[in-house]
């Protein structure tokens, strides 16, 4: 959410369009961000759980154009302070140097942030398209919440089975 905008809230609806931007704000940075956490990841297996939730996130953007649109209103972003931030900080773990496996299980602890958050907003979000009325809207934003439990879930696993045991022995 902005923090210097000051925004109008008439209806559940309006507060759900306000979600919408800030997630769309979120994503669009996100498919900046990917790409960088790939390239930095030293796990083969964490560089492609990267590259699929790349492809997974594009979907997610065209999804949030798609809300947009069955509401009628245009696809706008509202700065997302909070994705700015979690990116810096993974920005953070790109830039160090150190040994690579300890770096991977801190790219991990990076991206699972990104998830939580937006397993939060996309949660709130379609709690609210359901009280609107708007199962429509609901259905494509619970399929992107089943994306991103899925690549929280998969980031565990990776933790799990391999890096956080390589960086335990670095
Ligand atoms: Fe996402
Ligand atoms: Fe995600």
């Amino acid at each position: 959410m902005g923090l210097f905008t000051s925004t109008e809230f008439h209806s559940l609806e309006d507060l759900l369009v306000e979600q919408l931007q800030d997630l769309y704000d979120a994503e669009t940075r996100l498919v900046d961000a990917l790409p960088k956490m790939h390239d930095a990841a030293e796990s083969a297996e964490l560089k492609a759980a990267f590259q699929e939730h790349l492809t997974e996130t594009k979907g997610q953007v065209n999804r949030l154009e798609k809300a947009f649109d069955m509401l009628g209103k245009e696809s706008s972003r509202e700065t997302c302070q909070a994705m700015k931030g979690l990116i810096k900080e993974g920005d953070e773990v790109i830039n160090a140097s150190g040994d690579p496996s300890i770096k991977d299980a801190a790219l991990i602890a990076a991206a699972q942030r990104v998830e939580h958050y937006e397993i939060a907003g996309y949660g709130s979000a379609r709690n609210f398209a359901l009280r609107c009325g708007r199962d429509d809207v609901a259905e494509l934003l619970q399929q992107t919440l089943d994306e991103e439990g899925g690549a929280d879930k998969k980031l565990t696993q990776i933790a799990e089975s391999s890096v956080n045991t390589r960086a335990a022995h670095a």
